[in-house]
């Protein structure tokens, strides 16, 4: 059965941390893989989380089997988080999914069985593993403009390609920090997508991956709520792996918001059997975490003020990096960096920079030339700074 089988090639991401987990080299940094790390190269319990799960181990009686479409309170409390009190509940559908990209998965697994063929837009350029689930749940595939020279946010070339998607097209966004540029578009540019989404009828993906890590935990979803206020129909993905620490418990939540209550109705139930045949019962730890976290007031408050120094950590280390490539190379080019938000920035490098990086310098990034800031220290920085300016100078002297 087995003697043709090719293994296929892994995600970037993924074959970075291998590579990375097999290098000897005591110095090495890893700016690779989307997890938080302080200053000490640790990716911490938040405390609220520790405090949730001592008390659900001391609640816990069972572990007996939830519904299909987990607990209840997990999607009204994502709900809550994600979307405020700006829908009516009666047009939502959710389920629990195993993390980000598990919701990612049944929700175009429900665009296959809703549209068969509509196109999916994303992003150029984008997290691969969008192009991944698209193409294994065997849907079109077509890139958008996004991305200006100076690495910002090129609204106008967005919309202009946008402007040639079909209705009932699924066009992805990120609801917040980018990945992997770290780029977000505008209030304004939110507005005309919602815009245009009304014009041509395309359905909006936001893709919620990192709340909290951009600006706070509210104004990161305020284009995701513009666009709910005011679409009839739009899909919504979202992860507690990194707002929550809770990488390895794969919490994730599959929305849809549908025109009505009837239409909810039926795609609840759509989704529901997809988790049955995908996974029957959706993980619940982490999202009973989640949970608990988000229905106590005081574990919340705490939850916050905890993330929100995380998210300046990541601030600090943009400025630190600029500052740091800016003194290294005698050049601006890096300025933009203090403009993004989130982990992720794109330096810009040729794929064979990125290699002499990892090769000569044990400097680890995506091959894409993205950034995970919260991998820097205080004791990196100024070593990945001269690494990258070592790389520029042996590309130019080589030229
Ligand atoms: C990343 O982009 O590095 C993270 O979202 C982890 C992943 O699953 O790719």
């Amino acid at each position: 059965m087995f003697a043709r089988l090719e293994a296929p090639e892994a995600d970037p991401i993924i074959r970075l941390m291998a590579q990375f987990a097999e290098d000897p080299r005591h110095d090495k940094i890893d700016l690779g893989v989307g997890v938080y790390r302080d200053a000490a190269g640790r990716t911490p319990v938040m405390a609220a989380v520790a405090a949730a799960e001592a008390r659900i181990l001391a609640a816990q009686e069972t572990k007996g089997y939830f519904g299909l479409a987990g607990d209840p309170r997990f999607l009204v409390a994502m709900r809550g988080l994600l979307l405020g009190d700006g829908v009516d509940p009666g047009r939502l559908a959710a389920v629990a999914a195993p993390g980000g990209s598990g919701a990612i998965r049944q929700l175009l697994e429900l665009v296959r069985l809703a549209a068969p063929g509509a196109t999916v837009w994303i992003s150029r350029p984008c997290w691969p593993n969008h192009a991944a689930i698209a193409d294994a749940v065997g849907l079109r595939l077509r890139e958008y403009s996004y991305l200006g020279p100076a690495g910002d946010v090129d609204g106008a070339a967005m919309l202009a390609d946008l402007d040639g998607a079909a209705p009932g097209d699924v066009v992805v966004l990120h609801g917040c920090c980018h990945n992997p540029s770290g780029a977000d578009p505008d209030a304004a540019t939110w507005a005309a997508l919602t815009d245009m989404a009304e014009r041509r009828g395309f359905v909006p993906f936001v893709d919620v991956a990192y709340q909290g890590f951009g600006t706070g935990v509210e104004a990161d979803v305020a284009g995701l709520r513009h666009m709910a206020a005011r679409l009839p129909e739009m899909l919504i993905a979202a992860s507690g792996s990194k707002s929550f620490g809770l990488y390895r418990e794969r919490v994730g939540l599959a929305m849809a918001l549908c025109a009505e209550a009837g239409a909810a109705g039926r795609v609840g139930g759509a989704l529901a059997s997809l988790n049955r045949r995908n996974y029957a019962f959706p993980p619940d730890h982490g999202a009973r975490v989640v949970t608990t976290i988000l229905s106590d007031p005081v574990l919340r408050a705490d939850w916050e003020a905890e993330l929100a120094t995380l998210r300046a950590r990541v601030a600090t280390n943009r400025v630190a990096l600029a500052a740091a490539l800016a003194e290294a190379t005698q050049s601006p080019a890096f300025a933009f960096l203090t403009r993004h938000r989130g982990m992720f920035s794109q330096l810009g490098l040729h794929p064979e920079a990125v290699l002499r990086l990892r090769e000569a310098h044990g400097v680890y990034l995506v091959a894409d030339g993205r950034i995970n800031l919260a991998g820097l220290t205080p004791a990196t920085i100024g070593a990945a700074a001269e690494a990258v300016a070592a790389v520029l100078r042996e590309a130019a002297t080589a030229a």
